[in-house]
């Protein structure tokens, strides 16, 4: 019997890491915590990412694309430092996770907002951002009161990263879990989140004023706000490399939550 040389593809980098969201954050039906491993693991695999990987040009190299193989291509590349306003790529949502990128002009800021009960990794692609970040010292329950509000502690003082860095990881009680970015320079964040920000689940995107505390020191009182007028945050369509879904994946990826491509297309003439 012969037998036939078959050539397997390599996987995208991006497809490794929506392969590993699939194993370690999808429920399948049974919500279970994501282990300290799982999370290690893709803190190691977004890590090893940069901004071609996701279809994004930051301007850097010449070279923009992770393997020769046609599936590996990205079917064209962002102009990332040509934004103007905040851009969000959205790479994945299903039921249990979410992967974007947000891209920021230098000087935007993403005001104080939480995560509630969400696990976020957050991988530096390029540039640099100055992060403001904190953790409730007793989390506000969701009901008591119609605007959440309480005593946090300072996690991050405006500390500047600069790419290449290590992926952060936020978790619902700590690490930071009420940021803030301002980019010093243009910058994009990849963004992996569990679960996913949903109204109809109880986890809603709430924006905060910080108001300090001259007694204590590296706390402050945390007030809800709503979300700042000048707040401005368009789509851009993923144009890095196609991604197979797992298609038990209960796959919500209704594109709906920044999906404002006509003001991208406007804006940019892509
Ligand atoms: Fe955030």
């Amino acid at each position: 019997m012969a037998f036939q040389n078959y050539t397997v593809a390599p996987l995208s980098k991006v497809q490794r890491l929506y392969d590993a969201c699939d194993m370690v954050l999808s429920s399948a039906g049974m919500r279970m915590p994501a282990t300290l491993g799982g999370i290690r693991w893709l803190q190691h695999l977004l890590d090893g990412m940069e901004a071609a990987d996701v279809g994004i040009d930051d301007g850097e190299k010449p070279s923009l694309l992770d393997g020769d193989e046609p599936s590996l291509k990205s079917v064209g590349l962002l102009p990332a430092h040509g934004f103007t306003r905040i851009t969000y790529v959205h790479i994945h949502q299903c039921r249990d996770f979410s992967i974007g990128v947000f891209c920021f002009p230098a000087g935007a800021t993403l005001p104080l907002h939480d995560h509630p009960e969400m696990v976020v990794l957050s991988k530096l692609l390029y540039g640099s951002v100055r992060v403001r970040s904190y953790d409730w010292v007793k989390a506000p329950p969701s009901s008591s009161s119609p605007r959440k509000c309480g005593l946090a502690r300072l996690v991050a003082a405006d500390e500047v990263r600069r790419a290449p860095c290590e992926t952060s990881v936020m978790f619902p009680r700590s690490g930071g879990n009420m940021h803030a970015f301002t980019a010093v320079t243009p910058c994009a964040i990849l963004d992996v989140i569990t679960p996913p920000y949903s109204e109809e689940h109880g986890r809603p995107s709430t924006y905060f004023n910080d108001v300090p505390i001259p007694s204590l020191p590296g706390f402050a009182f945390l007030e809800e706000v709503e979300m700042p007028q000048d707040l401005s945050v368009v789509g851009a369509p993923y144009l890095g490399p196609r991604i197979m879904v797992d298609m038990d994946d209960d796959d919500d990826d209704d594109d709906d939550f920044y999906d404002d491509h006509d003001d991208f297309y406007d804006e940019y003439g892509q």
